[in-house]
């Protein structure tokens, strides 16, 4: 068995992965902290909501983290002190920071797997774009997510643009002279160095999680990868994943991608 804490265990993510945990044969549940309800008995633990203390005297081997952006640096800090793996959630980290991590668990020799994203048809859809870029000319990405989501355009969407400019920086966004009526209408374009020409268009409304559709056109044909999230619990498989390649291998990493 491999003994699981979750810090964020109150939050909309944190409780998917305390039922994962819980009806799990090989994840046991031995800590849960939250800010928010401690006192409550979840499994046969209880959430507890003060994270140095509860992770000084834990006996998890691993801590997975879902919790908030502004603290997610210190709480790292926090496991490395105590050097418990982590399996890391929480989005928001800088590059600056995430290299640091880097260091400080290689240091402490003890494992850490950031995932922005755990979805592993969302890091299938990226993958499978930059496999396609280096093929077509043009190429532009729709992203939709619920009305509640407050940056546009999407981290995802960022990254799958990233990825397939590493394969491909010359696309093209038209092909004559455009001209907006509407402005915005052709969706916002993502360049690196001057480079880029992929336009990126931001769709928020009820009823979406998170889908994305990336659509590449040359002469004569279209191709389009489409992804979409139902609901939270598809990020389970990643974070499943990811628990038990740390348990077996004491590594830093950067992504789902570099597991699958
Ligand atoms: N990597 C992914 O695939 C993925 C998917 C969805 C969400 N996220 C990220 O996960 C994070 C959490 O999302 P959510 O929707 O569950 O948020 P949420 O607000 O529903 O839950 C966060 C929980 O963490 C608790 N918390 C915050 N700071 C804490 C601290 N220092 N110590 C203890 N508890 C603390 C809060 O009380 C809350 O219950 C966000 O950063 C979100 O962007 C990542």
């Amino acid at each position: 068995m491999i003994r699981v804490g979750v810090v964020g265990a109150n939050g909309k993510m944190g409780k998917e992965v305390v039922n994962l945990v819980l009806n799990s044969k090989e994840l046991e549940l031995t800590l849960a902290v939250d800010k928010f309800g401690a006192g409550e008995i979840i499994g046969n633990t209880i959430i507890q909501p003060e994270l140095e203390s509860a992770i000084k005297h834990t006996n998890a081997d691993i801590v997975v983290d879902f919790t908030q952006p502004s603290t997610i640096f210190e709480n790292i800090k926090i496991y490395q002190k105590y050097k418990i793996k982590s399996v890391i959630g929480t989005t928001g980290l800088t590059n600056e920071e995430i290299t640091e991590i880097e260091k400080i668990s290689k240091e402490n020799n003890t494992g850490i797997i950031i995932a922005p994203n755990f979805s592993i048809g969302a890091i299938l859809m990226m993958q499978f774009s930059k496999m396609a870029a280096k093929y077509f000319s043009n190429a532009e990405i729709i992203e939709f997510h619920h009305n509640q989501k407050k940056d546009a355009p999407s981290g995802t969407s960022i990254k799958t643009a990233k990825l397939m400019m590493e394969a491909n920086d010359n696309f093209k966004l038209g092909n004559c002279q455009e001209t907006e009526t509407i402005k915005g209408a052709r969706g916002g374009d993502y360049s690196e160095n001057g480079k880029g020409n992929i336009q990126i268009h931001s769709v928020r409304m009820p009823g979406f999680v998170a889908s994305q559709e990336v659509i590449f056109g040359s002469d004569g044909q279209t191709l389009k990868i489409h992804h979409d999230t139902i609901n939270r619990s598809c990020y389970m498989q990643g974070v499943e994943l990811a628990i038990k390649y740390l348990y077996k291998n004491n590594k830093f990493i950067y992504g789902l991608e570099n597991i699958l």
